[in-house]
């Protein structure tokens, strides 16, 4: 058997369909980029037929990712399958992932069919994704909770209709490892064509068991492990891939098999997905919580000082996790920023060193010392910000404390320069009156948090918000030394997206009735 588990990524399908708010076509590429350099060897970027905005990431990252292999969803269903391989075609190969439910809730509830039936729909899919490429992958949903008989059915009748990847999903996070094992386990022994095809899980950590349910599979054979990045997906999530790599690695004495994974991109990459996301790291989550290599205890760190290995099982810059206390001033030049950004292992592709050392130096004006988290802070937000804003905050004064708080603004509207002012419960209360009132939106906040990015008072202030507007979901986030104008940078983040996706509307009605 081979000795390499394939990491097959769902952060941007997934992942993705549990957060509040979609993330961008902009944001799921650069997610892809991360993931790509972190080494996954497949990405699933997305369920086209869902949206016309998913079958855009897709056709996008497609377009983009050359050394991970980039793969689509589909429902067993003639039409999904051919708009997943429509969004798909601009990449030289590429994956097919078609599913259907097998356990018998699902098929006499959900479906309301026969197995019979079910087989028959799993195997024409197959079939039908197989006339576009030769890498599809077929999965069971809910075989976790599938009578062991009617999967094995099913399995074999999917990889005699050409599927080279089969995936046994644990959909509802339900079984035990010795259980899901063993599932896998079974089907090695009664599948007569099982060796034709790769057996792949898919875990989900409704019992907190996605991890060691995906490890026992391993264990007894599986040799593709879906999940997503810090464990992000439907309800309690999906199998964090941070934590398979780690495990695959540190256990390799006992486990004898490997991964692609470039294990020092972990931290990058896993911070760069909360932040797009706006989903925080629990702080004692494995690998990548904040606390997950600080020792507290005086014992432990009595152990460390005498040799590390007492209390470390495996060190923080196996994660790509750096100490770095980077000492940039007003008076550092482009090239000193480039060489920290390099330090830090980005590259071109990350970020646009004009914008980057422009927003710095604005940064040291009002800061002096920049840090090595405020450059990527300053990095991702450059990203999401778009050239052609309409509206750009210019200038921003405010007067606060135990009276009423007043707040005055000049906002870019596209050419021109409009100035107002107004009262509020407080500062940010004032500062939203201000661009409401000129950009003429009226937003309904679903969510506002703040926090503090870096160090003790070093921080910046980050503002997220979760905006609703006309039923659709907008995040916003902004950035800054002064947590107000983070706050107004948020709201206008979100007010530029839905501006961005009014026009888009307003030309599709014009051409319509040409
Ligand atoms: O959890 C699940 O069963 C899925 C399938 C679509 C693979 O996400
Ligand atoms: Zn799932």
């Amino acid at each position: 058997m081979k000795d390499q588990v394939i990491i097959f990524d769902t952060t941007l399908r997934d992942g993705e369909q549990a957060l509040s708010a979609s993330l961008t076509v902009k944001e799921k590429l650069q997610i892809a980029y991360a993931l790509e350099r972190l080494g996954v060897d497949v990405i699933e970027a997305g369920f086209p037929i869902s949206s016309p905005g998913d079958f855009e990431s897709v056709q996008t990252i497609a377009k983009h990712i050359k050394s991970s292999r980039v793969c689509a969803l589909s429902r067993a269903v003639a039409k999904d399958i051919d708009v997943a391989a429509e969004s798909l075609k601009v990449a030289e190969a590429f994956r097919i992932h078609t599913f259907i439910s097998t356990s018998t809730i699902h098929v006499k509830d959900k479906l309301r069919r026969s197995y019979d039936d079910v087989i028959e729909m799993g195997v024409a899919a197959v079939k039908r994704a197989r006339n576009y490429t030769d890498d599809v992958e077929f999965s069971c949903e809910d075989a976790g909770r599938t009578p062991i008989d009617n999967l094995c059915r099913m399995v074999e009748a999917a990889i005699n209709a050409g599927a080279n990847t089969i995936n046994i999903p644990d959909t509802v996070g339900y079984t035990l490892p010795n259980e899901f094992g063993g599932i896998i386990a079974q089907l090695f022994d009664r599948v007569p064509n099982i060796d034709k095809a790769i057996i792949s899980v898919h875990c989900h950590d409704d019992l907190g068991m996605s991890v060691a349910n995906s490890m026992a599979a391993v264990q007894a054979g599986a040799r593709q492990v879906e999940g997503t990045i810090n464990g992000l997906g439907e309800r309690a999530g999906n199998c964090s891939l941070e934590e398979i790599a780690m495990i695959i690695k540190t256990r390799a004495d006992f486990l004898g098999v490997h991964t692609n994974i470039k294990h020092d991109e972990i931290h990058r990459t896993s911070k760069l997905v909360s932040q797009l996301c706006n989903m925080p790291i629990q702080a004692n989550k494995a690998i990548v919580g904040a606390n997950a290599f600080s020792h507290s205890s005086g014992i432990h760190q009595d152990g460390m000082i005498k040799n590390k290995n007492t209390y470390e099982i495996m060190t923080p810059e196996s994660i790509g996790l750096k100490n770095q206390a980077l000492n940039l001033t007003s008076r550092s030049g482009r090239a000193a920023v480039k060489n920290h950004m390099d330090a830090l292992g980005y590259t071109e592709k990350d970020y646009n060193l004009d914008t980057l050392y422009t927003d710095f130096l604005k940064l040291t004006d009002r800061k002096g010392q920049v840090f090595d988290y405020d450059l990527e802070a300053l990095m991702y937000f450059a990203n999401l910000r778009d050239e052609d804003d309409f509206f750009k905050l210019n200038y921003l004064s405010v007067q606060s404390g135990s009276i009423m708080a007043t707040t005055s603004i000049k906002l870019q509207c596209g050419d021109e320069e409009k100035c107002e002012a107004a009262v509020g419960n407080g500062p940010v209360d004032a500062l939203y009156q201000c661009i409401y009132r000129l950009t003429g939106y009226e937003i309904v906040l679903d969510k506002f948090d703040l926090t503090a990015k870096g160090e003790g008072e070093n921080g910046l202030g980050q503002a997220d918000i979760i905006a609703n507007y006309k039923g659709r979901k907008y995040h916003g986030t902004g950035l800054a030394t002064d947590i107000v104008e983070a706050s107004g940078q948020a709201l206008l983040h979100v007010i530029n997206s839905i501006y961005r996706a009014d026009q888009i509307a307003e030309i599709k009605e014009r051409i319509a009735t040409v």
